[in-house]
């Protein structure tokens, strides 16, 4: 069955994977990933998010903060969530309702004509660019449906933390296979997109974080979640596994470090020709 992933994701994916699997999943993505609504949460404070304004939430996931988005530009605006997981889009649907807010299954590589009849104020994205290969393009097109004074606010991770980097290998296959579809790039490499794809950089920060998952058991469900059920952790020898407790527990939960990014960009002015001194 395909979940409607990007192909990136779904080439891989187990053909007889049942439905109640993926939604099953998508429930424990939104459980576990209190960190990453509490990040999203800080980057909608730093969108400035205005009554009336039209809002691209591009990788939604579950909806939670697309409906926050949707609360903030009220009656008057509207807010579109575009997810490539059906399970996610399908609980999100189904927990966040309001009338100016929209779900759709998609991809940031073909977007379409998502906004239809008005050009978009604010690009939001949290947590998503870090599955996105070729950034400048998405960006490219993002620019092309963005308000002349609309501007894109995105979040996302710069580097596979170390811990999750260990434990996945220690899931081979499954755990390679995962850790191919990311596609992390420091700030400096952001900056570059942003500006190739004819934009101005307004403002970018990298920062240091950490969560902290209670249990191994929370954090194993944390990241199989994360990679829409792709990471198997009984794909892990029991005794490789204790010895990863013990080696990264601290008294019994589990630090994920992780170095991370936000920017905010906004259409470059057209280069003054012929000004003159
Ligand atoms: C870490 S989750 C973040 C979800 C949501 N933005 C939040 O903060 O709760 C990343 C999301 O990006 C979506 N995603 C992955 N690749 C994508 C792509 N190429 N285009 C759009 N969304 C994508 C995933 O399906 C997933 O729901």
């Amino acid at each position: 069955m395909s979940c409607g992933l990007p192909r990136s994701l779904d080439a891989d994916a187990d053909a007889t994977m049942p439905a109640i699997t993926l939604s099953h999943a998508a429930h424990a993505y939104r459980r576990g990933s209190l960190w990453q609504k509490g990040r999203g949460e800080r980057l909608i404070e730093l969108a400035g998010v205005r009554r009336g304004e039209l809002v691209l939430d591009l990788g939604c996931g579950t909806g939670g903060l697309t409906q926050q988005l949707a609360e903030l530009v009220g009656p008057g605006g509207r807010v579109v969530g575009i997810d490539p997981d059906e399970a996610r889009i399908a609980l999100a649907r189904d927990t966040a309702v309001a009338p100016n807010l929209e779900f759709q299954v998609g991809t940031a590589e073909a977007l379409g004509d998502i906004a239809r009849d008005r050009p978009v104020d604010l690009v939001f994205s949290n947590f998503v660019f870090h599955w996105i290969r070729d950034k400048r393009a998405v960006l490219r097109q993002l620019r092309g449906m963005l308000h002349p004074a609309g501007r894109i606010v995105v979040q996302c991770v710069s580097s596979l933390p170390v811990l999750v980097a260990e434990l996945s290998h220690l899931a081979d296959p499954s755990g390679e296979k995962i850790l191919r579809d990311f596609a992390f790039e420091d700030a400096a490499a952001l900056a570059h997109h942003v500006e190739g794809a004819g934009l101005q950089l307004i403002r970018l920060e990298e920062q240091q974080g950490t969560h902290v998952y209670p249990t191994l058991d929370a954090l194993l469900t944390w990241w199989r979640a994360t990679t829409h059920d792709r990471f198997d952790p009984r794909a892990i020898e029991p005794a490789a596994l204790a010895r990863f407790a013990e080696q990264h527990g601290e008294g019994g939960a589990f630090p994920v470090h992780e170095t991370f990014c936000w920017f905010e960009a906004r259409i470059a002015p057209a280069p003054a020709w012929g000004r003159r001194g």
